[in-house]
């Protein structure tokens, strides 16, 4: 039975994890960097790195210690190579590399969007190809139709912030902690959503892309004004976010439909990954969506669907093959689109 080692370290968490390649995750750890980031809002790059740096080495040895083995026991490595916080990303592919070499056992420099976009059959034996992905998170928001591995169509972006970002900015703005989704979640259920007239940036556009800024803007002068209670301020945000992911989501499953005309069927499911995956009005919200379009509607446990290292071994499983690894003079990648034919969107910023 093979078995991958995966390493991640392109945000804010470090981790390690040994995948067999019939799905079971035989070990994994994660250390969050939260209570580091958390004095100033947000990731801080430079503190990212060095946390990497000092934690890594020892997590890669207590998860092969979980599993009672040895490197000895594993096929390859596999890390995240980008998109992300470059110095992070340098600390796990520069210690993957180390390994390969000093083991002689293959290295997989992944993509961690590609990562997030096959985790969903890591948790799913039975998800097949072309399914539709909503990828949502405080770094990423982006809808892709997953056609196979190392096959990937975007079909939206952001052209500003991430949902999450989004997300933790209103939090920052209404004094919140971080990480603030969970606790503007929290907030919204105390109040009325149709409390605050809010933006729905580029809803009834005809290219599915996102934007965020406008909203959050939004969000600032309803504090500033007094006018509002912050529970209500929450809570039409989240609508508002609500309803920007089903107004968008909706115009890319019709392209996506209208792309796979011919001998090829459509997609096979909607399925969400990401951090604001944990948010239940986006989830009962895409349920909604998924209903509509008669698509079954999955997403991998939260534990998949936040960083983690086990979507970079399972990435890793689904591209072995002998004689296909990647060199080790692999170069460490802070942009990496899984989609290099995208267009570029209007107005798109520095994210992958
Ligand atoms: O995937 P993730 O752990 O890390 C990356 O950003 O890659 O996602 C974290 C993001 C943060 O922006 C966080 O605020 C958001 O996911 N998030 C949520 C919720 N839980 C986490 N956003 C909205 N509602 C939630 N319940
Ligand atoms: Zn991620």
């Amino acid at each position: 039975m093979r078995r991958i080692l995966g390493i991640e370290s392109s945000c804010d968490e470090t981790a390690a994890a040994l995948v067999a390649a019939d799905r079971r995750i035989l070990a994994q750890r994660i250390a969050s960097q939260d209570e580091e980031h958390r004095p100033y809002g947000g990731v801080v790059p430079e503190i990212a790195a060095r946390a990497h740096a000092e934690r890594l080495a020892p997590l890669i040895e207590a998860t092969l210690a979980d599993a009672g083995m040895t490197l000895d026991d594993v096929d390859a490595i596999a890390a995240t190579a980008g998109p992300g916080l470059i110095g992070g990303v340098m600390v796990g592919l520069v210690s993957a590399k180390a390994l390969a070499m000093a083991t002689g056992k293959p290295l997989y420099a992944i993509n961690h969007l590609e990562g997030h976009a096959l985790s969903p059959r890591l948790a799913d034996a039975g998800l097949e190809f072309p399914y539709a992905l909503l990828l949502v998170s405080g770094g990423h928001c982006q809808i892709l139709r997953v056609d196979g591995v190392g096959r990937y169509r975007r079909f939206a972006t952001t052209i500003d912030d991430a949902l999450g970002e989004a997300f933790d900015k209103t939090a920052k703005i209404l004094g919140l902690g971080y990480p603030g989704g969970p606790q503007v979640e929290r907030l919204a259920r105390e109040g009325d959503p149709k409390a605050v007239p809010l933006p729905r940036p580029l809803v009834g556009s005809g290219e599915p892309h996102f934007s965020f800024a406008g909203l959050k803007s939004a969000v600032l002068r309803a504090k500033e004004s007094g006018k509002y209670a912050d529970a209500d301020i929450a809570a039409s945000f989240q609508q508002a976010a609500v309803d920007c992911v089903v107004d968008r989501l909706r115009i890319a499953l019709e392209k996506m439909d209208e792309g796979m005309a011919g001998d090829k069927d459509g997609v096979t499911a909607l399925v969400v990954a990401g951090g604001v995956a944990a948010n239940s009005a986006i989830r009962a919200a895409l349920e909604g969506v998924a209903e509509q379009f008669d698509l079954p509607f999955t997403a991998p446990p939260m534990a998949l669907c936040t960083d983690n290292a086990a979507m970079i071994a399972w990435a890793g499983l689904e591209r072995f093959e002998p004689g296909h690894s990647d060199p080790l003079d692999i170069s460490a990648r802070p942009r990496w689109p899984l989609d290099p034919e995208a267009e570029t969107v209007r107005g798109a910023g520095v994210k992958a």
